[in-house]
């Protein structure tokens, strides 16, 4: 009897095999968020808890076939908030309206997210892990099942193309590009700044680990633990220690302040600066961020020491941190996003707006949302500063160009300088190692294929490589590297997708963005109603200080003298300038 059993099991396999069964979730057939369980040889979706049934989870319920007709499609939603100028100034002006809209935006895009997190890199499928196990990030989608036809599932091709050939082929810079919205590298150092504090991966673990606090943590300040943080502290008035130079204040040395900075040998001992990242001391860029936070954090001490007499380091310490997390998330929406999304209609940072929804103070960060931030094409091949030019390589390792023009001179000169196209043909040659490398490890973490992003996002999955390009000549080419369009990879179709009309970026990236964006900045604690709070930030005179803070105040607050230009967006941009020249650049 047992015997049959095992040879039927056996045969069984044997024509399985040869007749090329797998997993039939491999063609990911359930639609809506519906989850793919297999059963044997078969399979079917558990539509459980969605607005969606059927045996594909297919069907809409009655109430969503309502919300869904009524729900503007994200591109016309974007030409919307991009246009009509005189519509956005007068909801803007008026407090009710604005605040609706906001709620809107915040409600709309962290609903995307699921929270509590559902699954990691480990498992398809749900585990007690993927709540708990902080050590590794998130996944917004399962990995692709082993068990399958291709590496995609079940399109494409079975093996995929070289990341080499695809990076030389698509990605690497023969003349840089600018950005066509006018952004200058104060922004594309803002986005590297503040996303390394928690974009921190594990990477000889491997790409599913991390070593970060899955959210706004200000630890690129702070440090990455107590040990960092006590290391650059003070401990007299809450303040950070520094060193002055050329009669500016500027982060201490490493033999001052004892923190693990990646510094390479050459650098010398007196250049090696102390700072609450490891990264912040190789390029001036994030040098100059990770200072004037510095500054603003020994400002603020100031000013809640003047407020609170009473008050011993400790207590003006921890209380000046959460002061400069506020105003980090502050900066983050009304400037930076703002600039990003390109609106007409102006972002607040108002937390009551969710008081009272449904809304899951938690964040977990996503890997998707590491890949989907690997903007190097933003950066350029050289910097002018104030007429001294510098190359990357020149650049790189030396934060002491910094010191050695000043705060003002520095920031001026970035706030003029103009940032990279984000597309293709222009990632420069010392970032071209980190996208290779950024490929291969989308394959490693079975990342699934594009369109399924685009459907978890609800954007249409895309018919063609023309649909996604825009035009035929690149469109053919990733037609020959994957052999179609639903085998092509994650980071791949974000940097290949066209630019949407008046943006940075394309649709899927602002898209995807969005939602864990909008999630990790308003599931801070800080945002909570139990901190939300004058008494969290020292009494009203720190917590107007979080709200109204501004990029433009946070550097000329620190900065001696005459106010330097502070801007996302270069001074001298026309709109348009550069459009014609990215179309010859690309052939289009
Ligand atoms: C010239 C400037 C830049 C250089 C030289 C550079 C270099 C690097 C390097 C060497 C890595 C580590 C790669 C690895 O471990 O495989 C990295 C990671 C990364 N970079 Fe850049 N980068 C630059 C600018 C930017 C900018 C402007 C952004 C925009 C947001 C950015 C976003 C990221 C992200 C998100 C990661 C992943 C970090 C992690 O997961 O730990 N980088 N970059
Ligand atoms: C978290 O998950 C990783 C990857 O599976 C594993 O190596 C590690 O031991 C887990 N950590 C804990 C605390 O369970
Ligand atoms: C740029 O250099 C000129 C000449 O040295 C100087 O006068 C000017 O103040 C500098 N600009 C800034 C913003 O520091």
């Amino acid at each position: 009897m047992m015997d049959m059993w095992w040879k039927a099991i056996f045969f069984g396999c044997l024509i399985a095999s040869v007749l090329g069964a797998h997993n039939p979730c491999c063609s990911y057939p359930c639609e809506n968020n519906g989850v793919c369980m297999t059963r044997g040889e078969s399979y079917y979706c558990d539509c459980a808890n969605l607005d969606f049934y059927g045996k594909h989870c297919e069907t809409p319920t009655f109430m969503k076939r309502i919300k869904l007709f009524l729900k503007p499609d994200p591109d016309t939603l974007h030409n919307l908030l991009t246009s009509k100028k005189w519509l956005w100034n007068t909801i803007n002006s008026i407090p009710f309206l604005a605040n609706f809209v906001m709620k809107k935006v915040y409600t709309m895009r962290s609903d995307m997210i699921d929270s509590p997190p559902t699954y990691t890199s480990e498992h398809e499928y749900i585990t007690v892990d993927s709540n708990f196990n902080l050590t590794v990030y998130t996944r917004t989608l399962p990995p692709v099942p082993k068990d399958c036809p291709t590496p995609m599932g079940v399109w494409g091709k079975k093996e995929m193309p070289p990341p080499e050939d695809i990076v030389k082929t698509f990605f690497l810079r023969k003349e840089f590009i600018p950005e066509p919205m006018g952004t200058s590298t104060l922004f594309s150092y803002f986005a590297q700044h503040f996303t390394h504090m928690f974009f921190k991966t594990d990477i000889k673990k491997g790409p599913q680990f991390q070593w970060g606090g899955h959210g706004v943590d200000v630890s690129h300040v702070y440090g990455k633990n107590k040990d960092s943080e006590n290391n650059l502290r003070s401990f007299k008035d809450g303040k950070l220690k520094f060193q002055v130079v050329n009669d500016e204040v500027w982060p201490p040395l490493t033999k001052d302040a004892k923190v693990p900075m990646g510094y390479p040998k050459h650098v010398e001992t007196n250049k090696q600066y102390a700072m609450g990242h490891s990264f912040f001391g190789l390029l001036p860029g994030l040098f100059m961020y990770g200072t004037i936070w510095l500054r603003e954090h020994n400002r603020v001490c100031d000013i809640l020491k003047a407020e609170h007499p009473e008050w011993n380091d400790e207590r003006l310490f921890q209380t000046s941190k959460l002061v400069i997390l506020g105003e980090t998330i502050k900066i983050v929406i009304e400037d930076y996003v703002q600039h990003l999304s390109n609106y007409h209609y102006k972002l607040l940072f108002n937390p009551e707006l969710l008081f009272g929804e449904q809304f899951q103070y938690q964040n977990r960060i996503a890997v998707e949302f590491n890949h989907l931030y690997h903007w190097h094409p933003l950066m350029p091949d050289e910097f002018n500063i104030n007429g001294t030019k510098y190359n990357l390589k020149d650049f790189m390792f030396h934060p002491e160009i910094v010191v050695k023009h000043g705060m003002r001179e520095f920031v001026d000169s970035m706030s003029r300088q103009r940032a990279g196209f984000f597309g293709p043909h222009n990632h420069g040659p010392l970032t071209i190692p980190v996208v290779t490398d950024l490929i291969k490890h989308g394959r490693t973490l079975r990342l699934q294929p594009f369109n399924q992003y685009r459907k978890k996002f609800n954007l249409a999955p895309l018919k063609s490589f023309e649909e996604l390009t825009g035009e035929k000549k690149m469109a053919k080419q990733l037609e020959d590297f994957y052999g179609d369009i639903n085998a092509l990879e994650f980071y791949v179709g974000l940097i290949m997708e066209k630019r949407r009309h008046k943006a940075l970026f394309g649709t899927s990236i602002v898209e995807m963005g969005g939602p864990f964006s909008v999630k990790g900045l308003m599931a801070n604690p800080v945002c909570s109603p139990k901190y939300w709070k004058p008494s969290t930030f020292g009494g009203d005179v720190g917590f107007n200080l979080v709200k109204t803070a501004t990029l433009q105040k946070l550097f000329c607050e620190n900065i001696e003298g005459d106010c330097p230009e502070v801007s996302f967006r270069v001074p001298d941009y026309k709109e348009g300038d550069v459009l014609d020249f990215i179309k010859q650049k690309l052939e289009l």
